[in-house]
């Protein structure tokens, strides 16, 4: 699914290094690192009724790739926060809102790609749109040719801004004509899709593959948390392609299309066998999450 430019985000104020600026203003330097290398950090965030959902655990993702990364004077959640709240407040946002938080390396003095030419500290970017979920009721996957990163290339516990590893599986999708890429793994299992962790369901258990291979996304380690909680077996391991064509359910997770039901994947239509339902459950127990939790905007 395309997403389309909505009108409401033309006159929007973003957080740019330390201040707010208007959407026209918000650009950055030739020198930054972002443009020079994908030398950023990034997070997507969802407000839900006046709360940013799971912020502490963004921040914690954020803090441990910018260090990851070596990055220096990283700003503090607090400082994050703050500039979070006065973007959101700045444009009236309480709900239906989509964050993406970015941190770069910052300036450089000079174009190169050594770490000692940044002298100026990071580029804090906080840009805050009207997005409700994004995802069509449910969407189909086609394997893409690009494997996902394991730990032996760029590991993928390291959330970056070097985005291509995933940009040419989704264009393998769109070629396809299916919504997102399916990446496998170094040893042919199933890692993730382009931009969301992928979930089956067989017999009633919901099964995840292992986050050696993906994004250890913050939605997935909710559903995970969601199952433990309510009694729903829930296990994280190996899965092959077969397992997903042949699974009761499939769907993808992530902080823009929430829990995404999949009805294909490479052109093999989801049907439930056992009859067992677990999607929607989950679903209902994730919606409740997002009313009662997050932090408030202040
Ligand atoms: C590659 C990839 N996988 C999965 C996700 C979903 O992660 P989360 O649930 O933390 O939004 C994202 C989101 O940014 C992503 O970029």
């Amino acid at each position: 699914m395309l997403q389309q430019f909505n009108e409401k985000n033309r006159n929007i104020y973003v957080y740019l290094k330390d201040r707010l600026v208007k959407r026209e203003d918000a650009k950055v330097s030739v020198f930054d690192s972002v443009v020079q290398g994908g030398d950023a950090v990034w997070e997507g965030l969802r407000v839900y009724n006046g709360r940013i959902f799971c912020l502490d655990k963004h921040l914690e993702r954020l803090q441990n790739s910018a260090h990851a990364l070596c990055f220096k004077d990283i700003p503090s959640n607090e400082t994050i926060t703050q500039a979070i709240f006065e973007t959101l407040k700045a444009n009236e946002m309480m709900d239906g809102v989509h964050i993406r938080l970015t941190l770069t390396r910052g300036e450089k003095i000079t174009s190169g790609m050594d770490p000692r030419l940044n002298q100026y500290g990071c580029t804090l970017i906080v840009l805050a749109e009207w997005k409700p979920p994004v995802y069509p009721p449910s969407i189909t996957l086609a394997t893409s040719t690009q494997r996902r990163n394991n730990p032996m290339f760029l590991d993928s516990k390291i959330h970056h801004n070097n985005l291509l590893n995933n940009i040419l599986a989704k264009i393998d999708a769109n070629h396809a004509g299916a919504d997102a890429g399916l990446m496998l793994d170094i040893n042919g299992f199933v890692a993730e899709a382009n931009g969301v962790n992928v979930f089956c369901i067989k017999d009633g258990v919901v099964m995840t593959p292992f986050a050696d291979a993906c994004l250890p996304g913050i939605t997935r380690g909710l559903i995970i948390e969601l199952c433990n909680e309510n009694g729903i077996p829930c296990v994280e391991k190996n899965l092959s392609l077969v397992e997903f064509y042949t699974a009761d359910e499939v769907f993808t997770t992530g902080t823009m299309g929430e829990l995404t039901r999949v009805r294909a994947v490479d052109q093999r239509s989801i049907y439930n066998k056992s009859g067992i339902e677990r999607l929607e459950e989950l679903r209902g127990l994730f919606r409740e999450k997002t009313k009662n939790f997050g932090t408030v905007i202040q």
